[in-house]
């Protein structure tokens, strides 16, 4: 495996690929890698013949300034991972290679997408997740990216982004990995305690309850009956929204397939996101 932290570096890599016309996965990350990350990492190998993941903290996605202080970075240990589940290449880039001065980043009508649910709570978020992805697509020019269905509106906004900027890249979402009790990988995990690992299951619990509920009530009898069920917790809810998969807007009256309730909630200071496909 190659560790590269520029983009000079990044083109040298991956030149003779692209000249043989070998297939290019890409994995884009923000690092603090843990399981979830690495089945994307091995999804891509399966798939493609060179693997390149990226490892960047986005600052221009983070609306909170101490989210993006003590958002976890373990670079040796991610490398290590990386070596051991087939990734070819390592993008360890630093801020001025993703943004130097004179670059101009694509305007992407993200038709209200960014406008519900995550993109309330935190303005601006998906405007640099597009921004970030399209650079590193620039640079990468991967013929699929992978990304993990825990970051569900994230997927929707991506293939938005492809659709529009007509980019011929195709998008894999791939399903969220959970511990054994269900708790979604996340590298914010790694700032709960042992005791906010467990109280943080009811996020799971709620959802696979909404799952049976879905069979019997409407969306908004389901969702009027997670929201009790979650409160039996202890944990602060954000939101909690069913909704259609390809729009985002919050269903009432009638079920749609791909149907999906979504979470945000605080456990303590960490902020956590899930949602669970129900019909
Ligand atoms: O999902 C993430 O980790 C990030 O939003 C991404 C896609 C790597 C962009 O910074």
């Amino acid at each position: 495996m190659e560790i590269i932290n520029t983009v000079a570096g990044l083109n040298q890599a991956l030149n003779s690929a692209r000249k043989e016309g070998k297939s290019i996965g890409f994995v884009p990350t923000m690092g603090a890698l843990h399981q979830g990350h690495m089945d994307l990492v091995s999804r891509a190998s399966a798939e493609c013949d060179v693997v390149v993941v990226s490892v960047f903290v986005n600052p221009t996605q983070f609306n909170n300034p101490s989210d993006l202080e003590k958002y976890p970075r373990t670079p040796e240990a991610d490398s290590e991972l990386l070596k051991k589940f087939g990734c070819d290449v390592a993008f360890f880039p630093s801020e001025r290679e993703i943004y130097p001065e004179n670059l101009v980043s694509p305007r992407v009508d993200l038709e209200g997408l960014d406008e519900v649910m995550e993109g309330t709570f935190r303005p601006g978020h998906f405007k640099g997740v597009v921004q970030v992805v399209s650079r590193l697509f620039q640079l990468v020019e991967p013929q699929k990216a992978f990304f993990g269905l825990k970051d569900f509106q994230q997927v929707a906004v991506i293939k938005k982004m492809v659709l529009q900027l007509n980019l011929p890249i195709q998008i894999i979402p791939c399903e969220t990995s959970r511990t054994e009790k269900g708790l979604a990988m996340s590298s914010r995990n790694t700032r709960l305690t042992e005791i906010q690992k467990e109280e943080a299951l009811i996020i799971y619990q709620t959802l696979m309850q909404a799952k049976t509920d879905s069979a019997v009530f409407s969306p908004q009898e389901t969702k009027a009956r997670a929201m009790v069920w979650f409160e039996q917790g202890s944990l602060e809810l954000e939101y909690l929204s069913i909704v259609d998969p390809d729009t985002l807007k919050e269903l009432t009256d009638q079920w749609v397939s791909g149907a999906t309730m979504c979470i945000a909630c605080f456990c303590g200071e960490v902020r956590l996101i899930d949602n669970m496909t129900l019909i």
